[in-house]
């Protein structure tokens, strides 16, 4: 497959069947935010339930529902070492990936990247804020996780960069944070976070390549963007690949092939 046809491109299809096709050492970073599976110790009648049933609960209007969120999570772990195993071979060596997860699925995450021979180097921490569900008599899960690593060495650009390895990203009422009724997909991630992690992606000539084959609502492509990186967007659900499409659309003015960096940050100035 050329790379350049799918430059800041959202493309409906199945991450594996995507991945497989992807040149090998074509890739500047992986950041993805997967279906947790996390109802997987539940029953197969949770597991199963319609997404918008599951997360949904935040507005009046329904969320579409997305897919792959059933599996329990040895069929998960199963699965996801297969995009992994492909993230090894399609990253460029000393690139970076981040995987997002909560606290259930953590350990099934970190033994997967290890599996697929990525060096794991960390968990950068999100704070979602105090609207996490409450538990009697037990802490709120107001965190999720993104485990973070690299393909071999860490990178060794001539200045180095230094970056916090915990992120306040409220999902509230407070200004400049995503807003519940805001939110157009069900698990969607604020921009804010995404442009944390991506700013520690080395910036060369050319635009380095930011892949995320999970990409939802498009967050982490406008993320991408925002930084005047390129992005290439999969996703399985045709209703969210077309939300992600338009989004990016009207964020890049209708910019929807390989975009020059200055192009880009003009856009975005
Ligand atoms: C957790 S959500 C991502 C949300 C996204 N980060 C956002 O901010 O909007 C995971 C997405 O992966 C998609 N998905 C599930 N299985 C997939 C597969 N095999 N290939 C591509 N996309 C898939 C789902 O439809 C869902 O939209």
């Amino acid at each position: 497959m050329d790379l350049a046809a799918c430059l800041n491109q959202v493309i409906n299809a199945d991450c594996l069947e995507f991945l497989v096709k992807l040149p090998s050492n074509s890739i500047d970073c992986v950041l993805i935010d997967s279906p947790y599976c996390s109802g997987g110790a539940k029953s197969l009648n949770s597991r199963n339930k319609n997404t918008t049933a599951k997360y949904g609960t935040d507005r009046a209007v329904a969320y579409h529902h997305f897919v792959g969120d059933g599996k329990d999570q040895r069929v998960w772990a199963f699965w996801i070492q297969s995009v992994f195993r492909q993230f090894e071979r399609v990253l460029k060596p000393s690139s970076y990936f981040f995987s997002f997860i909560d606290w259930r699925a953590l350990p099934a995450l970190s033994d997967t990247i290890q599996l697929a021979d990525l060096a794991w180097r960390g968990i950068v921490v999100w704070n979602k804020g105090n609207q996490a569900r409450p538990f009697a008599n037990a802490f709120k899960q107001q965190c999720e996780f993104i485990l973070w690593g690299t393909k071999g060495d860490l990178p060794r650009p001539l200045e180095p960069t230094y970056h916090y390895g915990y992120i306040d990203a409220p999902i509230n009422y407070v200004h400049g944070n995503l807003h519940p009724k805001d939110k157009i997909h069900s698990t969607e991630k604020p921009v804010k976070l995404l442009n944390h992690l991506l700013q520690i992606v080395p910036k060369g000539d050319t635009p380095p390549v930011v892949l995320d084959c999970f990409c939802g609502s498009g967050s982490a492509l406008e993320a991408a963007a925002s930084l005047g990186l390129a992005y290439i967007g999969v996703e399985k659900s045709p209703e969210y690949a077309q939300i992600a499409q338009k989004r990016m659309r009207s964020i890049l003015g209708g910019v929807v092939v390989s975009a020059p960096l200055a192009l880009l940050r003009r856009l975005h100035a």
